[in-house]
């Protein structure tokens, strides 16, 4: 299986953490008050797992997919030091190997539709969505998209394309313009139910979207 984050997958929790002055963890986890102790619990692309750790804390029985093996013993590394209190499903794969149609109480994708490419992040959003529970949630943690007016919209604009320029001449992520996630999580049957944002002097650069299934 094809490791995209083998050269850098070292460094991405913490980069993350300073480059976003803590930002993108608060972010990563900022749903998780959605979840009650019991709820099933899909972290998709997980990473070194932030959120997955902590939903496990909250009692949710956790299942963790990810492609890169570097990401994944990060993670293992993690779940070994932190102990948290549930046993968590560590599943080395492809998403769209994990087939457990609408099984999920909350569905977390966290700085994950921003890998793929304009075509394919709407196959693995709908995707998403189609592994959420009816009434469950799919949750999107992401870069905003630049809409604001003068400097802010340019910090945004800036803040995204360094992160995109890295990442895409290191890894597989394909470089492009900020996706609209809400359209995305409304486009995979998901009302958006809440967006918390977290800023940057007074300038919002990162979001967390809250979409509730709908029975459709
Ligand atoms: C940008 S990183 C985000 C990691 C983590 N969610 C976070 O916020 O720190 C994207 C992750 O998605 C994983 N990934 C990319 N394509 C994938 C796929 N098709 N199936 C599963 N994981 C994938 C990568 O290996 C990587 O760990």
């Amino acid at each position: 299986m094809k490791d995209g984050y083998w050269l850098v997958g070292f460094q991405y929790e913490l980069t993350g953490y300073l480059y976003s002055l803590g930002r993108i963890p608060r972010c990563k986890s900022a749903m998780l008050k959605h979840l009650k102790p019991g709820d099933k619990v899909l972290v998709a692309g997980v990473g070194h797992g932030t959120e997955a750790i902590e939903a496990s804390r909250l009692g949710a029985d956790v299942t963790a997919v990810d492609l890169s093996e570097t990401m994944l013993s990060h993670f293992r590394r993690r779940i070994e030091k932190e102990k948290p209190p549930k046993e968590i499903r560590v599943i080395h794969d492809d998403i769209f190997n994990i087939k457990d149609t609408g099984h999920y109480d909350m569905v977390i994708a966290n700085f994950f539709l921003n890998v793929f490419s304009e075509t394919r992040v709407v196959e693995v959003a709908n995707h998403l969505g189609s592994l959420t529970k009816p009434d469950g949630y799919f949750v999107v943690g992401e870069f905003v998209l630049p809409v604001e007016k003068g400097w802010r919209g340019v910090l945004q604009k800036i803040n995204w394309y360094l992160a995109i320029s890295f990442y895409s001449a290191t890894t597989e992520a394909v470089f492009h313009p900020v996706w609209n996630y809400p359209a995305l999580v409304e486009g995979s049957g998901c009302k958006i139910e809440d967006i918390e944002y977290f800023k940057i002097f007074d300038t919002n650069l990162y979001w967390s979207i809250l979409g509730k299934k709908t029975g459709r």
